[in-house]
């Protein structure tokens, strides 16, 4: 079967869990060669000696994303292992709570920090690679909360519909030059950050939708009741977009903000 990453040099930041672990596997088994970035270490290092284990070419990098001196680092260290990276899947983040009338400053700016500037810096220092190289893909994480409002979450809403603009402007600008930039919004993935977002928000204590604060298992029912399709997404699905995106497959695919819900957004 053909690979749809061969010979690629590729980054994926967030590769410690969730989704972004998901995608550095997936990018390894399409032939790409994976820097896992996160600053939890630990954990990128065990999902790069996952990849290692099955014959795959990983190695883990500790960044914080949202530092700009570790960005440029993460660059340095990429491809003094495997070379020019023409890849780059900028899906770190964090969950973020609180209405606008009383997210703290405190965690607005951390939120931003991460969520919006780190995916700016995910690429800021791969761009001349990418110009040098004739081409790459840049692949943002964003998330359906920035097309549809969600209650209790406005720093985290901010920060992703910032992700899409960036992503519009990126894509205009570096469209010469072969460098194409897409942004990714799952809707529910049932990962660490989906919990931490709910227990923050004390359940559903804080969406106006909804009475009370209840228990994770119910929230995420609550959460697959509005899904058209009848299921949350998992981790593999949003994976699988991401190494489209990345691959030659979507060659004319540019500055897009591809949803990937079950529906969710489209009712
Ligand atoms: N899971 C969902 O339902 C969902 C929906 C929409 C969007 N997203 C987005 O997908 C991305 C991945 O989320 P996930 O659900 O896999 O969460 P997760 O918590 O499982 O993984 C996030 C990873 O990012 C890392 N990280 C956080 N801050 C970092 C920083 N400053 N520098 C480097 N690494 C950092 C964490 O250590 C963690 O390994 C996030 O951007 C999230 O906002 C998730």
């Amino acid at each position: 079967m053909k690979l749809l990453l061969p010979n690629k040099v590729a980054i994926v930041t967030g590769a410690a869990s969730g989704i972004g672990a998901a995608a550095a596997k997936r990018f390894a088994r399409e032939g790409a060669k994976v820097a896992c970035v996160d600053f939890n270490l630990d954990g990128a290092t065990e999902v790069a000696n996952m990849i290692r284990s099955v014959g795959g070419e990983a190695v883990a990098i500790k960044t914080d994303v949202s530092n700009e001196d570790d960005a440029r680092e993460m660059v340095r260290l990429t491809v003094k292992a495997f070379g020019n990276p023409t890849i780059v899947y900028a899906n770190a983040g964090v969950a973020g709570s609180g209405s606008a009338a009383d997210v703290s400053m405190e965690s607005w700016t951390r939120v931003v920090a991460i969520n919006l500037t780190g995916v700016w810096l995910s690429s800021r220092y791969l761009l001349p690679i990418m110009i040098e190289a004739g081409g790459g893909s840049i692949i943002n994480q964003s998330s359906i909360g920035a097309l549809i409002g969600v209650p209790g979450i406005a720093s985290y809403a901010a920060a992703k519909g910032g992700v899409i603009g960036l992503t519009k402007q990126m894509s205009v600008e570096y469209g010469p030059q072969n460098i194409r930039v897409n942004a990714i919004c799952p809707g529910t993935v049932p990962t660490p950050l989906v919990e931490q977002t709910y227990r923050e928000r004390g359940g559903f204590a804080a969406d106006k939708r909804s009475e009370g604060a209840v228990g994770f298992q119910e929230i995420l029912d609550r959460s697959r009741a509005r899904v058209p399709m009848g299921r949350l997404g998992t981790v593999d699905e949003i994976a699988a977009l991401a190494a489209f995106l990345a691959s030659d497959e979507s060659s004319w695919i540019t500055g897009q903000a591809i949803a990937i819900d079950g529906g969710a957004t489209s009712q």
